[in-house]
């Protein structure tokens, strides 16, 4: 491959996915909060590969409706095998240029990482092959494709696993399910396919025989983390692939200078940033797109809802549930509160059993608590609320929707009332 060749990725989704007794198609069962296919978009777009197709087929109107503008969906009218599904992108004029090479990949492979595609396509451009293909060895090859090698070594043919003789079973070398083909060679073999084995499908993996009997040089990038190249065909896979993507991201975070303390209980997703010296304590949930600042203490039995915002100094302890929030430095909400649609200041006491009330049944409203409040244990604040700096509400408080309690003004009773003005930025009591 020439620097100046050009790279698709073609990506199979079209299966049904049998084995997972499902409704959905396989490739849009999550893996944390994206689905599969998420995952493998975004690790083909982080290794490079700027054009997309993604084949589609069981339910094919969900997956192109995940796949929006990122990339170009092709039908496969029948589920043919995966040599068919990658046929159907042949008809796109792209394919059909001289100086295309494509990374066929599989849609339920979601751990390959970027930095292992980007290996196979260097491969591919290092050795000038026609074919590059990922390989890993492993403890239990049974399900996968087992890599056929002659008495020099030389790739020969992917035989899988209902058409492998006994001691081809016993192969160790498995297919991944990512390649790069150089396109008109690929499509040249695909054409000449015949289904001739137990499945009665056209199997792309039978392209490296066609490929080893024409002499077209075949090259591989042979991973080494075994659990990179799990393919999900079934939920108890997809249990498997999960329990690998959050041992991943606890070690990242942890690299980073955060204590975990229990691993094992203990959910992160991706796209979380947390700063040094923070200690995330057993059973807490914190989703994608969370920011928490330095030195905070979360948990235990919390859960941090998608984009939320938490400042240094942070506390937040049992049993809270923060949604769509923002909390500032020094804030503490130790028990049992519901935070939603809240705009948190520094310095703040959420008392215990605080219910922020901001769906009224149609609409969410938003909070603003100012800096130093001090809201009192069992308070409900009826969004939209705002309390103001140093202000603070007697336990058991509601404040009704639409309320703006004023600066150091303290508050009691149900609605809530007035109760007196306190004077002085320290007068508000901290627990
Ligand atoms: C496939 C490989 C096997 C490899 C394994 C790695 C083939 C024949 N076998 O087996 O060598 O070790 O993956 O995980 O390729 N698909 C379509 N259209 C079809 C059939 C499948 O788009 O007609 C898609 C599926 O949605 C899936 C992918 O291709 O994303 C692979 O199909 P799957 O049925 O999971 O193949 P495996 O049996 O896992
Ligand atoms: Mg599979």
């Amino acid at each position: 491959m020439n620097i100046s060749d050009q790279l698709a990725a073609v990506i199979l989704a079209a299966g049904q996915g049998t084995r997972m007794n499902s409704q959905r198609p396989k490739v849009l069962h999550k893996l944390g909060s994206k689905p599969m296919l998420g995952h493998v978009m975004d690790t083909v777009t982080a290794a490079g590969v700027r054009q997309m197709f993604v084949v589609t087929g069981f339910r094919g109107e969900l997956v192109a409706e995940y796949v929006g503008a990122r990339a170009r969906c092709v039908p496969q009218p029948n589920l043919l095998g995966t040599g068919d599904a990658v046929w159907q992108v042949n008809a796109e004029p792209f394919m059909q240029r001289g100086d295309t090479h494509v990374l066929v990949i599989y849609g339920d492979t979601p751990l390959i990482t970027p930095q292992t595609v980007a290996a196979l396509i260097e491969e591919h451009r290092r050795s000038n092959s026609l074919c590059t293909l990922l390989s890993a060895v492993v403890p239990d090859p049974t399900g996968y494709g087992r890599i056929i090698r002659d008495e020099r070594g030389k790739i020969t043919a992917i035989v899988e696993e209902q058409d492998a003789q006994p001691i081809q079973k016993a192969i160790q070398e498995v297919n991944v399910g990512a390649y790069v083909f150089k396109a008109q060679e690929l499509f040249a073999a695909i054409q000449g396919l015949k289904p001739a084995n137990v499945k009665k499908e056209y199997y792309l993996t039978d392209v490296i025989a066609v490929f080893a009997r024409n002499a077209y040089p075949i090259s591989h990038v042979r991973t080494e983390d075994v659990d990179e190249m799990l393919g999900i065909n079934s939920r108890a896979g997809l249990v498997k692939a999960f329990a690998i993507y959050r041992r991943r991201i606890i070690e990242k975070i942890i690299a980073g200078g955060v204590t975990v303390v229990d691993p094992h209980t203990t959910y992160i997703d991706d796209e979380v940033r947390i700063g040094q010296d923070t200690v995330i304590y057993p059973l807490t949930v914190i989703e994608r797109d969370v920011e928490i600042g330095q030195g905070c203490a979360i948990g235990p039995f919390c859960h941090v809802r998608a984009g939320c915002r938490i400042a240094d100094n942070v506390s937040i302890g049992n049993f809270a549930e923060i949604n769509r929030s923002a909390i500032g430095k020094g804030t503490r909400i130790k028990h049992q509160s519901y935070i939603g649609d809240a705009q948190i200041a520094a310095a703040v006491n959420i008392g215990a059993g605080t219910i922020i009330a901001n769906y009224d049944g149609k609409n969410k409203h938003k909070t603003v608590i100012e800096t130093g409040a001090f809201i009192g244990t069992g308070t409900i604040l009826v969004a939209p609320v705002k309390i103001g700096k140093a202000a603070v509400t007697g336990a058991g408080a509601v404040v009704p929707k639409n309320k703006k309690v004023e600066d150091h003004q303290v508050v009691v009773g149900i609605p809530a009332r007035l109760l007196r003005k306190n004077e002085g930025p320290d007068s508000c009591k901290k627990s």
